[in-house]
């Protein structure tokens, strides 16, 4: 007889069968890089990473102030309302009419989420499925592509770096495609290109969408990051947008929330409507604490977001003077989180997943190769703005020490 300590913990011959959706996502681009930065932090060096567009401020104090008083009410602790609580839906729609001129009715226009991230994903679920196709922008943030997939609907990539063409490519696809596409997705300021628009963009896409049948979403996540005075035009401003699509916005950079998860979907009504049943489904709402206290940083902390803004602009130089300084070649984003950045020669023909890998082993400087935004994104190097300016400074000059013995070799 086998004693207990005998059995086994797990038996290999049981295998789990994950669902097919699973099966259509590809493999995970950033693995080994992940991997190298944990065991530099393992051996205590210190790495600057520039990898994920994760803001690394504190929120104002007005904000975390009222949290910390909203948690002193029990009935905040209870389920909250599934689209979020009346008053954050109406502060929703007078920022919406404040900043861009468009009128949301925040009944039905407008929908509290999970970050902006879950409000796309599961707006995808509601609209897509086997046999619906989605042009999506290339290089391709992830997500973007992976909910429509995951979805079952199919994925036409499409490069926004110029973006009048983009419009004629997707004119072009609906000409051409059958049947034809039933959503475009938009995301100006665009990660990880930095691309963006002037409002003249949505101007045609409406009336494209109007033609050709289409829905639109406008992931708008860099809305308040804008530099130089540039002010990036939000898709419902837009005459006739709210018949044909949605947009969604988010507290997490421009607010510094990213770990709360709130953001918001906002636009056409049916649209808002199918969110909200499926999210009814998966989840209970926000916790009410937060929804409050966004209530309060949408009310009285605009001037936070504006300083924000500034400082991300101030990086945006420290880092984009210091590359060109070594000799890359890098146009200066208006707006967003990131430094979209060509890798220089000789060092192109290595591929961006070895040449991250390269500077995150030799200079201890993290980044996201452009692989991992699709084929679109190969030769370039996504560089987040989320250490202060003195640490990408920092980084500069690692990264140019680190390239300089080839540089000299090879030049
Ligand atoms: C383009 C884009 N959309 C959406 C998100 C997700 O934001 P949230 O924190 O609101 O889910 C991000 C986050 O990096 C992003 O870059």
């Amino acid at each position: 007889m086998r004693n207990e300590s005998e059995v086994p913990l797990s038996d290999s011959a049981f295998s789990i069968p994950v669902a097919d959706r699973l099966k259509r996502l590809p493999p995970y681009l950033f693995g080994k890089i992940n991997k190298l930065k944990y065991q530099k932090r393992q051996a205590g060096i210190d790495v600057i990473d520039l990898g994920m567009g994760n803001p690394t401020d504190p929120p104002d104090p007005l904000i975390t102030d009222k949290m910390k008083e909203s948690l002193a009410d029990p009935r905040n602790h209870r389920y909250s309302v599934a689209n979020g609580i009346g008053n954050l839906r109406k502060e929703v729609a007078a920022r919406y009419h404040r900043i861009y001129g468009a009128r949301l009715n925040p009944d039905d226009e407008v929908i509290a989420c999970l970050g902006s991230k879950e409000g796309f994903s599961h707006m995808c679920l509601a609209l897509m499925g086997p046999g619906d196709t989605a042009i999506v922008p290339a290089p391709t943030f992830p997500i973007h592509a992976y909910s429509v997939m995951l979805a079952g609907g199919n994925v036409i990539q499409l490069d926004v770096r110029e973006p009048h063409k983009f419009l004629e490519n997707v004119a072009y696809t609906c000409e051409h495609l059958f049947p034809k596409p039933k959503l475009v997705i938009v995301n100006f300021p665009h990660n990880p290109s930095g691309t963006c628009i002037e409002q003249s963009f949505f101007d045609e896409l409406v009336a494209l969408a109007k033609k050709y049948k289409f829905l639109v979403i406008s992931d708008f996540a860099y809305a308040d990051i804008c530099y130089d005075g540039y002010k990036a035009p939000s898709f419902l401003s837009t005459p006739g947008a709210i018949d044909v699509g949605v947009e969604l916005t988010t507290m997490s950079k421009g607010f510094s929330m990213a770990g709360w998860r709130i953001g918001f979907c906002c636009g056409n009504r049916e649209m808002v409507r199918a969110l909200a049943t499926i999210k009814g489904y998966y989840d209970y709402g926000i916790f009410q604490s937060i929804q409050i206290a966004a209530i309060v940083a949408m009310r009285h902390c605009e001037s936070a977001v504006e300083s924000i803004a500034k400082e991300y602009e101030h990086r945006r130089d420290a880092l984009v003077d210091g590359l060109t300084r070594l000799g890359w070649e890098i146009e200066r984003p208006k707006a967003g989180m990131f430094v979209w950045a060509k890798i220089p020669e000789p060092w192109a023909q290595m591929g961006s997943i070895d040449f991250s890998m390269k500077l995150l082993d030799e200079a201890g400087v993290a980044v996201s190769p452009g692989r991992g935004f699709g084929e679109e994104g190969e030769g370039y190097l996504r560089l987040a703005l989320v250490e202060n300016s003195q640490r990408l400074r920092q980084a500069v000059r690692a990264i140019g020490k680190c390239l300089k013995p080839e540089t000299a070799a090879t030049v």
